[in-house]
């Protein structure tokens, strides 16, 4: 499958355009914060863009993020931004010919920022142990459309978890399919380069994660796919396709559901770009100085990370009262705009 998707990524599309899906969106989509850190990245870069979602989770400043098939590097170039002067992206990828864009631009990049502090490596996401990358060195590692093309999705995730520093997360774009994909369209080369043959099944997804030892993955966004070429949706038949950010903390304690202990925290709205409401996942949208009920693994995601600093806390693990509602179930994606408009865009 390596190869495949490297003609394809390398070779054939040459620009976002060419794509026979909706994964990619106009920047009409990006939220208003972002459009300007965009608008200072290279235009050949831009045009290589290959994601289907949005990779920039807030407070970056200072942190080492890892970005899994960076492609031509729109995200690292977006992240080193957010990450500033004392922070450092670095980009993996295994296609020469994408690589070879976000490397051409490195300087001038550098020059419009006033600092460098971007890498790229050649390399395999399944393989991340081959690379110079210290194990636990990570605030936060991303991906944009990639881990659906691994061949090996167990290994990426058990990599993303050596790399990860505990408090870390795993914050990624990719694409899922509401069932399992049948070998038919899983071995069809146009329908796998396109991040469709490789899609997870959601379910199969969550399992994978949990035996990475990721316990609560939760989803933040996520948008119907349509396909945009009539000849490819037809070989799909009834499947169908979702865009959809998750987030995966690297947390001990970490419980297989949401426990409901009495706590809550209350956001003090300090976090830049973000201080009217602070979005942990599609369940926990916390308008800021409003205390806001939380379950045991919620409280933990925003105590023991890089968030702790903006909450404050009530309550403690002393006393359990049952199950958590409100943390979610059932098929996560909404389904309603399956013509491929939905809110969550890159
Ligand atoms: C859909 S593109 C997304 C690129 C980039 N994240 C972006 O948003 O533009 C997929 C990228 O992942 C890379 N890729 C796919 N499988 C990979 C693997 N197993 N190891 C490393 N890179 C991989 C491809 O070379 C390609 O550049």
């Amino acid at each position: 499958m390596h190869d495949i998707v490297q003609d394809y990524y390398g070779r054939q599309l040459q620009h976002s355009g060419d794509l026979k899906t909706s994964a990619c969106c106009d920047i009409s989509q990006v939220p208003a914060w972002l459009k300007p850190l965009l608008a200072r990245i290279h235009p050949e870069v831009l045009a290589r863009y290959y994601g289907c979602g949005l990779v920039c989770p807030p407070l970056l400043e200072g942190c080492r993020v890892l970005d899994l098939g960076c492609g031509s590097g729109r995200d690292v170039y977006a992240l080193a931004q957010l990450v500033g002067p004392t922070g450092e992206v670095v980009g993996v990828d295994m296609t020469d010919e994408q690589l070879a864009v976000a490397g051409k631009h490195q300087a001038f990049h550098a020059d419009s920022f006033g600092y460098a502090n971007v890498r790229f490596l050649h390399g395999y996401i399944e393989r991340l142990e081959e690379l110079d990358l210290r194990p636990g060195s990570f605030d936060v590692i991303v991906s944009n459309c990639v881990v659906n093309l691994s061949p090996d999705k167990d290994a990426v995730l058990r990599g993303v978890q050596r790399l990860l520093k505990p408090g870390g997360e795993f914050y990624f774009s990719d694409v899922y399919s509401d069932r399992r994909v049948p070998d038919a369209v899983r071995k069809d080369t146009v329908l796998y380069g396109e991040c469709l043959g490789g899609a997870l099944y959601w379910n199969d997804f969550l399992r994978l994660a949990q035996g990475q030892g990721f316990a609560d993955p939760r989803l933040l966004t996520d948008r119907p796919l349509a396909i945009t070429d009539p000849e490819l949706a037809a070989r799909t038949g009834n499947l169908r396709f979702f865009s959809a950010t998750y987030r995966l903390f690297k947390l001990d304690g970490l419980e297989s559901a949401c426990e409901d202990y009495g706590q809550a925290v209350v956001y003090r709205g300090s976090i830049p770009e973000h201080r009217g409401r602070f979005v942990l996942d599609k369940h926990h949208d916390i308008e800021a100085g409003r205390v806001f009920p939380v379950c045991g693994n919620t409280w933990r995601m925003l105590h023991d990370t890089r968030f702790a600093a903006h909450f404050d806390f009530i309550g403690d693990f002393g006393r359990h009262y049952g199950l958590f509602a409100g943390c979610g179930g059932g098929l996560p994606f909404d389904v309603a705009g399956a013509g491929g408009e939905g809110s969550a865009c890159c």
